[in-house]
């Protein structure tokens, strides 16, 4: 995994196995992106948000799944859900210290 961090916004790329383009393509794919919240509570409002517009059925979503819960993982906490056309997006809240 290598991480692109830019502000806020953290890009994490993967090489992952089964997963080959054709041999004329590029391999390079986005697994998911990374959003920094700047508190804990946030990310409670932004996966209720997520879950709230999936409920609304105003959009139709390539990967019919809700967010996952937040994660506790070496101090860090994280949620992740699609969008609606399938990518995966993760938000993170990482404590200062830790970054
Ligand atoms: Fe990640």
């Amino acid at each position: 995994m290598t991480e692109m961090v830019l502000g806020d916004v953290r890009c994490h790329l993967f090489d992952r196995p089964g997963r080959m383009s054709e041999p004329v393509e590029s391999a390079v794919q986005f697994q998911h992106f990374c959003f920094s919240a700047s508190a804990a509570e946030d990310l409670v409002g932004l996966r209720r948000r997520w879950i709230e517009l999936h409920e609304s059925r105003r959009y139709t979503f390539a990967i019919d799944e809700q967010p996952t819960d937040i994660v506790l993982d070496d101090g860090v906490q994280s949620f992740y859900t699609y969008d609606v056309n399938g990518l995966e997006f993760e938000f993170t809240f990482v404590p200062d210290g830790l970054s």
